[in-house]
């Protein structure tokens, strides 16, 4: 069913297709026939950062940024589903087109800019919440808050969220919102990752229930930054990482006329470059935090090459675009098959 939808989906411009295909998932989902497009996903639990997972494969976050679908995305078998990234503001992203579909290479680029309805907006969402999946809310800065006050857009996002979520993501590792991945290094990581320890520790105490939180970075760093975000995660305290997001590079798609799109580049040609981060961090972290592994999974064996890289869950986005709900069912497959 899915190459047919997505034939006539791919028909129209990337961001009109996004959003006719979200809301003809939501629509499918109220008429309870989301049968349609996915099979049952097999039970393969595993245990994460306290928390128990039903399978392995997530929906990676900036789908679903405002928490709209997440109820229907659930039903398509995914162990999880990240929404966000959300702002404490909404705001309306870059100017169009901002999105483009690099086909040929089953890649995507896009300068999104954090495009959001705001916290609040998210969190009347997922008060109707259904998922009984792990369910993950990935906070950001707005463009307009200067660098330098990017703890507190972090911790008005956090207090308002830690309610509903299982586990929070501290998105520092966008290419599109201005200075945000100076965050990812050096005295600003330290600084901005205490300070979200300290929230934690604050919140976890009045609502008297720990939400763990993990911390996604790019896949365009060298090994010593590598280095840097593991040792930092691991003396703060921090329960887990996320590799990767999209990359600023463009090795592989040089050919593309849409190449020199500037934005994150996804799908295909960042895969290795995240498996490559997953092997640095699983080498430093000794199994001490646990690893989230996504980019560039469209199938079962690239699914599968990111746990042995070193990674306990996976997370699919553009994949899931190129091939649809099938995929979540394939990688889970492919994982069981390993234990
Ligand atoms: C259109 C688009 C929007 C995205 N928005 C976000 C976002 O808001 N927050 C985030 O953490 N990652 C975002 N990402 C990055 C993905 O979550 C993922 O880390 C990246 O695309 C690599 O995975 P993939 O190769 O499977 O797409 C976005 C990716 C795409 C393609």
């Amino acid at each position: 069913m899915y190459p047919l939808i997505k034939k006539i989906l791919f028909a129209f411009n990337p961001e009109t297709s996004h959003e006719l295909s979200l809301d003809c998932l939501g629509a499918l989902h109220r008429l309870k026939g989301l049968g349609l497009l996915a099979k049952p996903v097999a039970d393969n639990p595993v245990q994460v950062m306290g928390l128990t997972f039903a399978n392995p494969v997530g929906l990676a976050a900036g789908l679903d940024k405002n928490g709209d679908y997440f109820n229907a995305l659930g039903e398509l078998g995914f162990g999880f589903v990240e929404i966000g990234t959300v702002t404490p503001l909404a705001q309306p992203g870059n100017p169009k087109p901002r999105l483009f579909r690099l086909a040929e290479h089953n890649a995507i680029i896009n300068r999104m800019g954090f495009n959001n309805k705001g916290v609040d907006h998210l969190v009347e969402q997922v008060k109707r919440r259904k998922f009984k999946g792990i369910l993950g809310i990935n906070i950001g800065k707005n463009a307009k808050t200067p660098v330098e006050n990017a703890l507190d857009d972090y911790r008005i996002c956090m207090q308002k969220v830690y309610q509903y979520a299982d586990y929070i993501t501290v998105n520092v590792s966008s290419p599109n919102t201005p200075g945000l991945r100076n965050l990812q290094f050096g005295d600003s990581l330290t600084e901005l990752l205490t300070g979200i320890k300290h929230e934690q520790t604050a919140l976890a105490q009045s609502h008297q229930r720990y939400v763990p939180i993990a911390v996604k970075i790019a896949p365009d760093m060298d090994s010593d930054a590598v280095k840097e975000v593991a040792d930092t995660l691991l003396t703060v305290g921090l329960d887990g990482v996320i590799a990767t997001n999209t990359t600023v590079g463009r090795e592989g798609v040089e050919d593309d006329p849409l190449h020199e799109q500037a934005g994150g580049l996804s799908g295909k040609p960042v895969r290795n470059k995240s498996t490559q981060v997953i092997k640095q961090l699983a080498a430093i972290l000794e199994g001490r935090l646990p690893i989230i592994g996504v980019g560039g999974i469209d199938s079962g064996e690239t699914a599968e090459e990111k746990i042995a890289a070193g990674a306990s869950l996976v997370q699919v986005y553009s994949g899931f675009i190129y091939r649809g709900p099938v995929l979540i069912k394939e990688c889970a497959e492919a994982i069981a098959k390993r234990n």
